[in-house]
C-alpha cells in the first residue's frame, strides 16, 4: 500500500507546533509512527525537554511487535545521546524494529549533528532526510536562531488600526484590535518563551503580559522588562506572581530595595554607556544564553523603531482592526529616514489569518537564510 507521506509528516509537525514554547532551551519535536498507512503512535517533545517525541511515540505502543516493519516520521533528526537510562532516541528506534525513518531537519546540536542519522542508516534503516524541510522549520526558527546567531528569533507583534496606528494621541490603546484576535495573540503567546515589553507600555497600560487563556495559562512565557532607570514599581501587573513564571528585568541603574530579587524575578545590569545596537545585541545574546529560542515583543514605537531600524526583527505579527485613527495617533514605526527604496527592508508574507474584520498578517524577513537543511 502506497503511504501518504506528507499527510504523516503534517501531522507530525502538528504534534510538534503543540509543544511550542513549553519545551525550555530544547527544540519542539513531533513524531508519528505509521504501519500498513494506518496510525499506529504519536509523541511530541515533553515539558522541559523531556522525554523526546520520538521516545514518547514509541513507548505509547503497549504491544512493541507491532513496531516491527513500521514507518516513523520525526520534525528533527533522532538524537545520538544518551537519556537517564542510557539509550538515545536512534538506538531506541533500532531496537524497536522500524524500518524506515523520515526526518525533516537535522540537528545542529553538536551531540546528534548527523551521528542520529547516521546510526539508523548503519542499521539498515532506511532514512529520508530533509523531508518537508520547509514546512518542519517553523517549530525550529528560534532553536536554529539561538544556535546560529547566538540570539533569539525576534517576533514584533503589533496590534494597529486599518492605518497603522498602535495608540491615540492620549496613548490610549485598549482595544484597538477585536477579542478573537486578541486571544490569538494570547495563544501565540504561550508559543514563545519569552515575552519583552518596556516600561512607557507598563506604565502606560498595565500589562500582565501573561497567557489568559483556559488551559494554557502555566505556559505563560518569561517575562523581559526594558526598565532603564526602574520607573515601574512591584505594584505593577507586570510583577503579579500569581502564577509563577520567570522576569527577567534589564536595567542601567541597580538600587537594591527595588525589588526583591528572589527564585524567579532576576536583575540584569546593562552597561550605560552602550548604544542602541550593543544595548539590545548584549540583552539578545544573554536571553540566548538563559535557553531562550523564541521572543515576542510587545511595545510601543520607540522600541518598535529602533528595532526595526537596527534589523533585528526576524517576524512581524502584525494584526490589523477596521478602524481608522489618523495621523494624530501613534504610529506602529516612526522615521526611519530612508532616502531610496533599494534600501528598504522586505517583511515577506508567510500567512494571513482573518478574525472576523480584523487581520492577522505574518511576515518574515526576507535575507535571513533558512538553515534547517544545511547542518
Ligand atoms: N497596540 C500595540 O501593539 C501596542 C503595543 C505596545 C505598546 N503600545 C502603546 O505604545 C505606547 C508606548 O509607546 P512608546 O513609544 O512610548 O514606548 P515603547 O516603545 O514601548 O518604550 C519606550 C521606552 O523604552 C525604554 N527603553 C529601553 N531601552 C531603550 C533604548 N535603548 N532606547 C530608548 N528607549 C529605551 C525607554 O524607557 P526608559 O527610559 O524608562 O528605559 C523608553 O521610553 C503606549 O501607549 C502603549 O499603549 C501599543
Amino acid at each position: 500500500m502506497l503511504a501518504n507521506h506528507t499527510k504523516w509528516m503534517n501531522f507530525a509537525i502538528l504534534q510538534g507546533l503543540r509543544s511550542k514554547g513549553a519545551t525550555g532551551k530544547n527544540p519542539p519535536v513531533g513524531c508519528v509512527i505509521v504501519k500498513n498507512d494506518m496510525l499506529l503512535s504519536y509523541g511530541r517533545t515533553g515539558v522541559s525537554g523531556r522525554p523526546h517525541a520520538e521516545e514518547e511515540a514509541i513507548n505509547n505502543v503497549s504491544d512493541k511487535k507491532y513496531l516491527l516493519g513500521s514507518l516513523m516520521y520525526v520534525t528533527l533528526e533522532p538524537c545520538a545521546h544518551k537519556n537517564k537510562n542510557g539509550v538515545s532516541c536512534a538506538e531506541q528506534i533500532y531496537k524497536s524494529g522500524i524500518k524506515e525513518v523520515f526526518v525533516s531537519c537535522i540537528d545542529p546540536d553538536n551531540r546528534t549533528n548527523r551521528k542520529g542519522i547516521d546510526f539508523l542508516k548503519k542499521k539498515d534503516i532506511k532514512v529520508h532526510e530533509n523531508f518537508m524541510t520547509g514546512e518542519a522549520s517553523k517549530l525550529y526558527n528560534g532553536f536554529f536562531s539561538r544556535i546560529f546567531y547566538k540570539k533569539p528569533y525576534i517576533s514584533l507583534k503589533i496590534a494597529c488600526s486599518l492605518d497603522g496606528k498602535i495608540a491615540l494621541k492620549n496613548n490610549k490603546s485598549k482595544w484597538i484590535t477585536n477579542e478573537l484576535s486578541r486571544s490569538y495573540s494570547h495563544f501565540l503567546r504561550s508559543q514563545n518563551d519569552a515575552i519583552m515589553t518596556s516600561s512607557s507600555t507598563i506604565l502606560n497600560d498595565n500589562p500582565r503580559m501573561n497567557c489568559r487563556l483556559n488551559g494554557l495559562e502555566r505556559r505563560s512565557p518569561t517575562k523581559i522588562i526594558l526598565d532603564r532607570y526602574l520607573k515601574v514599581s512591584s505594584n505593577y501587573k507586570i510583577y503579579d506572581q500569581s502564577i509563577k513564571s520567570d522576569i527577567f528585568l534589564y536595567s542601567v541603574l541597580q538600587k537594591k530595595h527595588h525589588l526583591n530579587e528572589n527564585k524567579f524575578v532576576k536583575k540584569i545590569k546593562v552597561d550605560k554607556k552602550l548604544n542602541n545596537e550593543d544595548f539590545f545585541n548584549f540583552i539578545f545574546k544573554d536571553l540566548a544564553s538563559k535557553g531562550i529560542n523564541n521572543l515576542l515583543i510587545e511595545t510601543g514605537s520607540i522600541i518598535n523603531t529602533l528595532l526595526l531600524s537596527l534589523n533585528l526583527v526576524d517576524e512581524l505579527l502584525i494584526f490589523r482592526s477596521g478602524n481608522i485613527i489618523g495621523n494624530d495617533g501613534l504610529p506602529f514605526v516612526n522615521k526611519l529616514n530612508f532616502l531610496e527604496i533599494n534600501q528598504l527592508t522586505n517583511y515577506k508574507i508567510s500567512s494571513l489569518k482573518t478574525f472576523e474584520d480584523n487581520i492577522l498578517e505574518i511576515r518574515n524577513l526576507t535575507n535571513k537564510d533558512n538553515r534547517c537543511s544545511q547542518v
